[in-house]
């Protein structure tokens, strides 16, 4: 069992304490106009590493929609919560076939990996052409250190480097903003 399994049940209520609230709507809000920058698509979309679903509903509900969490009480929640089609899986080793999703979002999910370079290689191989990525990092500072100690481990990813990485996927960068809390990108798969 998972620390994520662990923190399942509560872990809708924490985020709902201020100024994590805040600091989420802020975001949510700052991440659903990056997306409305993006080309109008149809097909299908992905939520990798959906928790209980906070990320989900980003995704427009016009598109065919799919959550992926690596922790089956957290997939168990976002499936509650939004009967959505979830897939209990590793973000960094999807059993989903090349080129299919028309958008892919990453929320809050690449500061758990030591290296960004597995996930950004399944996005890479996923995403359709001028299909679009949404994705956010932690950045330096006194928030992310306040964050890595309620739960699992967090690594503050090198943004030049993550950028980089993308591009040698065909992923390039299309829109991006930064706060304290989340440094969120778009992406465009050429
Ligand atoms: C901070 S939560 C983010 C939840 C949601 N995306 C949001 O924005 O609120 C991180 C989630 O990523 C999942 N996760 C961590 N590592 C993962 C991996 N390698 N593959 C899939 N999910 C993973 C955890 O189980 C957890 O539910």
């Amino acid at each position: 069992m998972s620390i994520w399994d662990l923190q399942a049940p509560l872990y809708h209520l924490q985020r709902r304490l201020w100024p994590l609230s805040v600091i989420l709507r802020n975001e949510t809000s700052l991440a659903s106009r990056l997306l409305a920058s993006r080309p109008h698509s149809d097909g299908w979309a992905l939520d990798l590493g959906s928790g209980p679903g906070h990320s989900f509903p980003l995704l427009p509900d016009a598109l065919a929609r799919v959550g992926v969490d690596q922790s089956p009480a957290m997939a168990k929640r976002c499936r509650a919560h939004h009967h959505a089609m979830m897939v209990v899986a590793d973000a960094c080793a999807l059993p989903f076939k090349s080129d299919l999703f028309t958008l892919i979002s990453a929320v809050g999910l690449m500061e758990y990996l030591p290296s960004p370079e597995p996930l950004l290689t399944e996005l890479g191989r996923m995403c359709r052409s001028q299909g679009s990525v949404l994705l956010t990092t932690s950045p330096q500072g006194l928030f992310t250190r306040l964050r890595s100690l309620t739960g699992a481990r967090l690594t503050v990813h090198n943004l030049d480097a993550v950028i980089e990485a993308a591009q040698r996927r065909s992923l390039f960068l299309t829109g991006a903003v930064h706060t304290f809390s989340q440094q969120l990108f778009l992406l465009q798969k050429r």
